[in-house]
């Protein structure tokens, strides 16, 4: 049972790249573990503090972002984007539900995609699949999908970058509650939604204005909101470089990240990536689909958790909306009975994908918002709790899902369709959607 930050290399390793030159990737591996980290262990208890929280029915946690960021998306007007994006769904939950958010992105080192293959054949030519911008690049040619460990650096590079502006732009007074015309986009002055969310934001400035008059001074605790990052644990490599110990601290640290998660395809009970996640003392999230038995997902809550922490282990269901009702509940009862502690988020995206008649990958907005509607409906039916979403989504004006109060169809995905990856939901059917949590949320949705 012992384990190291390098002990998952004893074990197979789903979903890794090959790289050709093994010297070049020790090389790139003795740099980046030289490098600061991009997260401090404080802010990994705070945010286990705040699942603890979320577990409870104490808060709601909102985790969003890009399927996969790239490098070249590496900039500051996307990254303001999706930040207002973020805010502002949570301020309608924090107000709809009357619980505080605990905001995680899936930013600052979403860099690397499992694939359905290892390989790519196009026109007689085959080479190495695409895996994301820290492996390699998407063009389709050899120099640009052979996996280059140099990458590894960059990545943590844009990583860095990503996270200090954002965290510039928090203690700046960005997310200032004060302030949330900070967050307004400059194309959604004729969203269908705009009504409702103002009516909103003017009904929380009253509230502010109020409270305020009352203690005689402002609420500074407003003022700033926190920003957790995330990412899918899945190049080991570079998860493993970045494990730390650290001074008066128990354990072993991932200090690239506040919250890695275990993807669908990497969370074999003896698999690698399961190996390095039950070392790290940050909490764990396992994207649970519905090829996992109930045996399966306890067994992996025994290795990850096996003190049974509050707060340390997140399971997000990906179901899909047509098959939650047959697989969610006996894992709901399932982990009830164990008494394993776990905060359970649903992940609405990935279980909901299909392929438009164009061939493009899109997900139909509302196959998203009935899959949330029935898990909030299955946790509470089964005496258990929903703690929050998991969702991909952007700040921009893309078309990649169908549906929302605009009605986009099939034939507007040609017009902004940017994802490399999957179908995110653009800004309008994000906010639409943290409306339509507000619904379907109800009493049972959280506790206060
Ligand atoms: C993802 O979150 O982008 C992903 C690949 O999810 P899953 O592992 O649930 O398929
Ligand atoms: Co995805």
């Amino acid at each position: 049972m012992t384990w190291t930050p390098e002990s998952w290399q004893t074990k197979t390793v789903a979903q890794h790249p090959t790289y050709p030159d093994a010297a070049a990737l020790q090389a790139a591996l003795v740099q980046l573990k030289g490098l600061p980290p991009l997260v401090t262990s404080w802010e990994v208890n705070k945010l286990k503090a705040e699942f603890a929280a979320a577990q409870r029915g104490e808060r709601f946690v909102l985790q969003g972002g890009d399927c996969a960021e790239s490098f070249a998306d590496c900039r500051a007007e996307l990254i303001t984007n999706r930040l207002k994006v973020l805010l502002q769904m949570s301020l309608v939950l924090t107000h709809g539900l009357k619980t505080r958010v605990t905001r995680v992105g899936r930013f600052a080192g979403q860099y690397a995609k499992p694939r359905s293959t290892d390989l790519e054949t196009r026109n007689g030519l085959t080479l190495p699949s695409y895996r994301g911008d820290l492996v390699n690049a998407p063009e389709f040619s050899l120099e640009a999908r052979t996996p280059d460990p140099r990458r590894l650096l960059e990545g943590h590079s844009r990583s860095a970058m990503t996270i200090n502006f954002v965290r510039g732009l928090v203690d700046g007074g960005f997310a200032d509650l004060h302030h949330p015309e900070y967050w307004d986009l400059d194309w959604v002055q004729h969203a269908p939604l705009a009504a409702e969310y103002q009516a909103r934001v003017d009904a929380i400035g009253d509230s502010l204005r109020f409270m305020e008059t009352l203690a005689g001074q402002p609420l500074s605790d407003l003022q700033r909101v926190d920003f957790y990052t995330s990412h899918e644990a899945l190049l080991l490599w570079a998860e493993q470089a970045q494990t730390r110990q650290v001074p008066r601290q128990p354990g072993w640290f991932n200090l690239s990240t506040h919250f890695p998660w275990i993807g669908l395809r990497t969370a074999a009970l003896e698999g690698a990536h399961v190996e390095y996640c039950r070392g790290i003392a940050n909490p764990i999230g396992i994207k649970v689909g519905p090829s996992m038995g109930a045996d399966w997902v306890l067994a992996l809550c025994e290795k990850i958790n096996p003190l049974r922490e509050a707060g340390k282990l997140v399971l997000i269901h990906r179901m899909g909306a047509a098959k939650i009702e047959q697989y969610l509940p006996p894992l709901v009862q399932a982990l009830r009975q164990s008494g394993h502690p776990v905060l359970w988020l649903c992940d609405p995206m990935h279980g909901n994908t299909q392929t438009a008649g164009n061939g493009l990958k899109t997900r139909a907005f509302d196959d998203i918002a009935s899959e949330v509607a029935q898990s909030f409906r299955i946790h509470r039916e089964g005496g258990s709790h929903l703690g929050g979403v998991h969702l991909e989504l952007t700040g921009e004006d893309v078309t990649e899902c169908i549906g929302g109060a605009r009605g986009l169809t099939e034939t507007d995905l040609e017009r902004a369709y940017r994802s490399q990856v999957d179908p995110r939901l653009n800004y309008e059917q994000a906010l639409e959607l943290a409306m339509k949590i507000l619904a379907v949320a109800g009493s049972g949705g959280t506790r206060q």
